[in-house]
């Protein structure tokens, strides 16, 4: 099975997240780095794997357009979702309002990699909105990468 890992990162937590399951699932998963050049033909894909991270409840612009431009391709092949954010509960509610009905009762996992954030990759007026946020002005590690690997093993 050949997959192809799709991603939207900010400030590289998704880039690693992807790249994870990139490396766990060896030389048949290639990566697609939206913000970049690089193009994929679906066509060379069994399966696909999209990944991005919450900003204000919202997906990347970049992730969700992808998605809707190739939903018919996408509902043809293997799906999963992987999801980030420092919100650990209500990351389901934004994921509902973000992707279609279709390809999220199509995909065979949704995952929540967790997030994190590191004040020193952001401006003064997106670190005093997360300061309150946080409650705290320092560094927040929620990583969860064990929950990767429930993706890893049905595209293993
Ligand atoms: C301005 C801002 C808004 C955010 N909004 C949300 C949010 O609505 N829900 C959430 O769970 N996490 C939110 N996060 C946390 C990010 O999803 C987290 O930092 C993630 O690791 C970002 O990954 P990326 O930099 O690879 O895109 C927000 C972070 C920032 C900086």
């Amino acid at each position: 099975m050949k997959t192809l890992i799709v991603y939207v990162s900010g400030k590289g937590f998704i880039k690693e997240a992807a790249e994870r399951v990139q490396k766990a699932l060896g030389s048949h998963a290639a990566l697609l780095d939206l913000k970049s050049k690089s193009k994929a033909d679906l066509k060379d894909y069994d399966a696909v794997i999209l990944c991005g991270a919450f900003r204000a409840g919202m997906q990347p612009r970049k992730i969700k357009a992808y998605a809707r431009k190739n939903e018919k391709a996408l509902l043809t092949k293997k799906l999963a979702f992987v999801l980030g954010g420092l919100d650990t509960e209500e990351y389901r509610l934004p994921f509902e309002k973000n992707f279609k009905e279709e390809l999220r009762s199509h995909a065979v996992a949704a995952v929540h990699a967790g997030g994190r954030y590191i004040p020193d990759d952001y401006s003064g007026f997106i670190r005093n909105m997360m300061e309150k946020i946080n409650k705290s002005s320092g560094a927040v590690h929620r990583e969860k990468w064990e929950n990767l690997d429930t993706v890893i093993k049905a595209f293993s």
